[in-house]
């Protein structure tokens, strides 16, 4: 019987379902392309002792570090890090991006890939690397209204009518969108590079469907169940609403000088208090 989490745990901050996708996590991920990298780096500049919080399986950090970055990796999900630890990454540690366990000023830059959007309080996150970072922080993120993953909307709503009448409820979904592009308006970045990433759907039609688990709640569901549930959904004649061709989506890399960064985020706390003074 495979572990099951029980859905109400995925609510809380620590994130389960990253433990559980870490297996197919660089399966269902293409390795970032040059153009990523090269806007990364190019943000970094010269700052070479980087923390990236939210390292992952160091999807970005193994080739950042090939290219001479010193990078400390945090993340909180201990399945995430072992699988960064197998690729020769030296410097890991489990811990929560709103906590960081570093003095102030540690490192010439934090780094955040993935992740403001996953969190519940992505200006905080901001706060914590602005505080262990001297010169920069660099936030890599999609832009959402570039478009998406394939299993979304009604084939996604069908999906999830299915699992849980196959007493698999999915977990709800838990994107911050609001909270990050609300965080982007208040604290501008000084320059955003702006890349496209590929996320064509894989050519066989079989791995199309397996694809799919590796993202959201799909993860909880056992194989086995994820295979009857994609029957039930061709039988229904929904296959042809996979979006099939190639497709991309737009990523933003937003950049702050760290000072800058400290004084609009003391202009915003001001401007919150200020309302609530009379
Ligand atoms: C979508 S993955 C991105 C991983 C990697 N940066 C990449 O781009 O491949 C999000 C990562 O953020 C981690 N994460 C989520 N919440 C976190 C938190 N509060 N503190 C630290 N890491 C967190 C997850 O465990 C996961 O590894």
């Amino acid at each position: 019987m495979p572990f099951l989490p029980d859905p109400r745990r995925l609510l809380s901050r620590s994130m389960p379902e990253f433990d559980l996708v870490a297996p197919l996590y660089d399966a269902t991920r293409r390795p970032p392309s040059p153009a990523e990298l090269g806007a990364v780096a190019e943000a970094l500049q010269t700052c070479t002792e980087v923390l990236e919080a939210g390292v992952g399986t160091g999807r970005f950090a193994k080739p950042l570090s090939d290219r001479g970055f010193h990078l400390t990796g945090v993340d909180i999900s201990r399945e995430m890090l072992k699988r960064a630890g197998e690729k020769g990454l030296p410097r890991l540690l489990q811990a929560d991006v709103h906590r960081l366990p570093f003095r102030d000023g540690a490192f010439e830059a934090s780094l955040i890939i993935h992740v403001l959007q996953l969190i519940p309080e992505p200006a905080r996150a901001l706060e914590e690397l602005a505080r262990v970072a001297r010169e920069r922080v660099v936030a890599h993120l999609p832009d959402h209204r570039s478009g998406g993953l394939a299993l979304r909307g009604e084939l996604l709503q069908r999906y999830g009518e299915i699992a849980a009448e196959m007493g698999h409820p999915l977990p709800p979904r838990r994107r911050f969108w609001e909270n990050t592009e609300r965080v982007l308006r208040d604290l501008p970045p000084e320059r955003v590079f702006v890349v496209e990433e590929d996320i064509s759907p894989p050519t066989d039609p079989e791995m199309r469907w397996r694809d799919l688990r590796g993202f959201g709640g799909l993860i909880t569901v056992p194989p086995e169940m994820h295979e009857r549930i994609v029957a039930r959904l061709l039988e229904e004649g929904r296959g042809d609403e996979l979006p099939l061709g190639p497709r991309t989506r737009t990523l933003r890399v937003a950049v702050w000088e760290t000072s800058g960064l400290r004084q609009l985020m003391k202009n915003r706390s001001e401007r919150r208090n200020g309302g609530l003074r009379f």
